[in-house]
């Protein structure tokens, strides 16, 4: 059976949601290993609008199971929200459907306070966070001082993790001039949510490993993008998880050689949230038309993108670190209103051409991007589901783009309906093995 990694290539926002939607019919189990409601994976279902930040986007096809791995940070609130919005618009969740690790760690009241803190210490340095206390949770499970999921089924312990926790932060709060937080209040919330996340709460390394003995398929979906990894991305302007594909293996207690195809996402431009280096960031009219016609306002904290243009050396860069064997090209339809469109092959450093990316914040910071121009292709690529229909000017385009990466492209989206895509099925085939025939049925 084939387990497929889809990822994002540049700083998030690909448009990953719709991808994972689109192939979650052909596998069994939906799993997401890093991260946590900092993500915002969105899905247009029948003309509405599905934001999901902590489930699995695949949840929403009725007979997928879901899996929350223990590389995640989980704020049970968030947890139970979604699950109720879920049902709001009839999809159903239960511990059938839905596995939750017992390792993974859980975002505490005092994690987004610390985190206010901590921008606020950095002034113009800010990393731009989502403020959702992702970082400060990360922080204490490489500390040893994380609360677990299991932990929350403890309640003597819980009592006593949250006491010692206190003891620590409350010094913190205090020497900020913030008010302290008391134990009982939280205790008494925290266990309340242990009891409602017990159903769901799994040993999810030895389920997967059970799983994948029995023959059923693994999707494993990635949040944020490989250039806001901890270790990989433009540090220390990045999140606090491990985004790149060798992430899975430790945020889901599963064997790096389970991962049998890497799906790279690419949007056809570049974008970013936060701060940080981004040397094809226009800052001009046509940065801000990009913004508009592609919407791109985060979808977990509604903060308008920075927006530039596609950067080849990243992607090449996140192509190589990961080993993205095929790529999905996500919203080329937003450049159609432009009158030209650049692309980036390489940067000018300290007088010569860099075509190799360093993920070096004081070398990105001084790079001059070297650019290709092309024309905007003759007639428009929206919601197009044939490959044969698309213009000879975006074949070109595209073409380009496969030769700098040195990868296939397989999967473009042409506008944000589920349909709005163009699947090239012998290059998805290839990677798919088995799946492919789920999906696109013998040929
Ligand atoms: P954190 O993950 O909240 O700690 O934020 C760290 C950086 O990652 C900030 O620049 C965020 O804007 C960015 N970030 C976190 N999650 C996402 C995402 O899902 N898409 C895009 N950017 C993200």
């Amino acid at each position: 059976m084939n387990n497929l990694l889809v990822i994002g290539t540049q700083w998030g926002d690909e448009g990953k949601g719709k991808v994972v939607d689109f192939l979650a019919p052909a596998f069994d189990i939906i799993a997401r290993y890093q991260g946590g409601h900092n993500a915002g994976h969105t899905v247009y279902l029948e003309g509405k609008k599905i934001v999901l930040h902590l489930i699995p986007s695949g949840i929403l096809h009725p007979d997928k199971i879901g899996v929350i791995g223990n590389g995640l940070v989980i704020d049970p609130g968030s947890f139970f929200k979604e699950l109720d919005d879920l049902k709001s618009i009839g999809v159903e969740v239960n511990e059938k459907r839905l596995a939750v690790s017992r390792s993974a760690h859980v975002i505490m009241p005092y994690h987004p306070r610390l985190e206010k803190i901590s921008e606020a210490q950095r002034g113009k340095k800010m990393i731009g966070t989502t403020c959702r206390g992702i970082g400060p949770c990360y922080e204490d499970k490489a500390a040893r001082w994380g609360i677990r999921i299991g932990d929350l089924l403890e309640p003597e312990i819980l009592r006593e993790k949250i006491e010692e926790n206190l003891a620590v932060k409350n010094k913190i709060f205090e020497a900020f001039g913030q008010p302290t937080l008391e134990a009982g209040p939280i205790y008494e919330q925290y266990r309340k949510f242990g009891e409602g996340l017990a159903p769901f709460v799994k040993d999810v390394s030895a389920f997967l490993y059970q799983q994948v003995k029995a023959g059923k398929s693994i999707l494993f979906e990635g949040a944020q993008g490989v250039l806001l990894d901890l270790d990989h991305g433009t540090y220390p302007y990045v999140t606090s998880s491990s985004s790149t594909a060798g992430g899975v293996a430790t945020g889901l207690g599963l064997s790096p050689k389970q991962i049998t195809g890497i799906l790279g996402i690419t949007k056809a431009y570049a974008t970013r949230v936060g701060s940080g280096p981004f040397p094809t960031e226009l800052k001009d009219e046509t940065g801000a038309l990009l913004a508009r016609k592609g919407d791109e306002f985060g979808a977990t904290t509604g903060r308008p993108r920075r927006c530039g243009w596609f950067d080849a050396v990243a992607a090449r860069y996140s192509c190589r670190i990961n080993g993205v064997d095929l790529l999905a090209l996500t919203k080329p339809d937003v450049l159609e209103g432009l009158s030209e469109i650049k692309a980036c092959y390489a940067y000018e450093y300290k007088g010569s051409k860099l075509k190799d990316f360093l993920a070096d914040p004081h070398v990105l910071d001084k790079v001059q991007p070297v650019y290709r121009t092309f024309p905007v292709w003759e007639d428009s690529i929206q919601h197009l589901s044939n490959e044969d229909k698309l213009p000879a000017g975006f074949n070109d385009y595209v073409k380009w783009l496969e030769d700098e990466l040195e990868i296939p492209v397989g999967i473009i989206s042409t506008g944000v309906a589920r349909e709005d895509i163009i699947y090239i099925k012998e290059k998805c085939s290839r990677l798919l093995g088995a799946q492919a025939e789920k999906l696109f049925g013998k040929h």
